[in-house]
């Protein structure tokens, strides 16, 4: 047996039959004819528990954990925990463990999807080297496990993932290399300039974290290398799953809904011809002109008593009522309730409960029946698409306010939940969305209702 002499305290021993031996004592490993030595099992309770697999960084000192504690609750969880997309986390060990503690379940949690394991390691360290105050000694430690990783990284690119000087790493290196721990290479991985964005999804509760999961799983390659918004990814995996049957626009054969594909502004409606307008604008900030149009282009087609019902967000709800408050009179304001909490704000630190139903009138005017102001909408329908509303709120509202003759508009169809709606109720409807395959998916839902009803009045008739 040869034994090759190391600086370090972990002795390397080389056996006759070329087979590599270490002992991290300094004790000679005896070698039991060339099989391992069994090892002994420690028990279960002595054993050490097993360091996540990114936990990269050395944990926070008991005075670092007690400070974060107190300001994860005073301030609730700021910066989100980072997982991959198996849920494994990436950054934010403390924090989930604090959360846990404390019994926090509402917390921002970005999925982080589409990265090797390397890119996986880099980030970790990136994110956490920036935040973390490490002593020199821990950051060397660091530098050093990296290069035992991945002995191929230049030196300059190791550097400033660690936040440490390229001397630093040159010197540890030929350290390693001497102790015979990393191979001397002579060629090395640069980063050819190359930035790498990862896919992500911030969710803010546990169950979306596991939604924004399968999601960017199920987008694979195909989601945009960018941070991407849960319901923005749900929607590219619907839009991804769904397949138009049949022509992209075929027209099912119902009598008097018609929808189109334009820009709201160019719907062709006769003036004064619609009884109720019920639609769901895009609530975006960079929308927001879109509310004043809409208050032009109902004071255009609504009928003398006819009706504007409009789902809005909550944020910029002045901005909104005053836009429409320009062109049309301000009625009421109806309350759709989810069951349970749809979205946490946690700009504003709300988990949102409700979305406001607007109604405005040409003239100010009682409405044709006494109704509740509040709808509960338990339900969630979103398989067509990321903004689709409940069925039976667009079907309650349109039974109420209008009859049967009447014309219902809706200019931002989405998967035109109105027109179903209307188709159901036996009201005629016209209406448009700018995606052309929000309308394919209108027609699609419509010949759906077509031949619902074709079914009925054939079994009516073979009675
Ligand atoms: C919130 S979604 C409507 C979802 C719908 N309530 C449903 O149940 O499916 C808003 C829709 O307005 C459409 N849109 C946005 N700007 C538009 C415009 N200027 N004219 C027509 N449609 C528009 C978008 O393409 C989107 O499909």
């Amino acid at each position: 047996m040869v034994a090759t002499k190391t600086k370090s305290k972990s002795r390397k021993t080389v056996s006759s039959n070329g087979r590599k031996s270490v002992s991290s004592n300094g004790r000679k490993a005896v070698s039991t004819n060339g099989r391992k030595p069994a090892k002994k099992k420690r028990p279960a309770t002595t054993r050490k528990p097993r360091r996540p697999k990114y936990q990269l960084l050395p944990p926070l000192s008991p005075e670092e954990y007690a400070a974060l504690r107190a300001d994860i609750a005073a301030r609730g969880i700021q910066v989100p925990v980072d997982v991959d997309d198996n849920g494994a986390i990436l950054d934010g060990h403390s924090r989930t463990q604090i959360a846990e503690e404390l019994g926090i379940k509402h917390y921002p949690i970005r999925v982080v999807s589409g990265l090797t394991e390397q890119q996986k390691r880099h980030h970790v360290l990136t994110s956490n080297l920036n935040r973390r105050h490490l002593s020199r000694k821990q950051k060397r430690e660091i530098v050093a496990q990296e290069l035992k990783r991945s002995p191929s990284i230049t030196d300059n690119w190791l550097a400033e993932l660690t936040g440490v000087d390229h001397k630093t790493v040159g010197a540890l290196r030929r350290r390693l290399v001497a102790n015979r721990e990393i191979p001397n290479l002579t060629r090395f991985k640069a980063r050819n300039g190359k930035v790498y964005r990862a896919r992500s999804i911030i969710a803010q509760t546990a169950i979306d974290a596991k939604r924004a999961q399968e999601a960017l799983r199920e987008l694979n390659g195909e989601a945009p290398n960018k941070p991407l918004t849960l319901r923005r990814a749900e929607e590219l995996v619907r839009r991804q799953r769904w397949v138009p049957r049949g022509k992209l626009l075929k027209r099912p054969s119902l009598n008097g809904i018609t929808l189109h594909h334009c820009d709201f502004r160019d719907l062709k409606v006769r003036r004064g011809g619609v009884k109720l307008i019920f639609t769901d604008p895009p609530y975006q900030q960079r929308h927001l002109s879109l509310w004043d149009d809409l208050g032009k282009f109902a004071k255009r087609v609504l009928a003398a008593d006819g009706l504007l019902v409009a789902y809005s967000g909550i944020e910029y709800l002045p901005t909104v009522m005053n836009s429409l408050g320009k062109h049309l009179r301000y009625q009421w304001t109806h309350a759709l309730i989810f069951d349970g909490d749809r979205s946490v704000h946690f700009q504003m630190n709300v988990a949102n409960s409700w979305r406001p139903l607007l109604i405005y009138a040409k003239k100010k005017a009682k409405f044709p029946i006494c109704f509740r102001d509040v709808f509960f909408n338990n339900k969630r329908e979103k398989e067509y698409h990321e903004y689709q509303q409940n069925l039976s709120a667009a079907s309650h509202y349109i039974d109420v306010l209008t009859k049967r003759t009447n014309l219902i508009c809706d200019p931002f169809g989405g998967s035109f939940t109105t027109a179903v709606a209307a188709a159901q109720l036996g009201r005629k409807f016209v209406g448009c969305d700018i995606d052309e395959r929000c309308v394919a998916m209108g027609y699609e839902r419509l010949a759906e209702v077509a031949a619902k009803r074709k079914a009925k009045a054939k079994k009516r008739k073979t009675r």
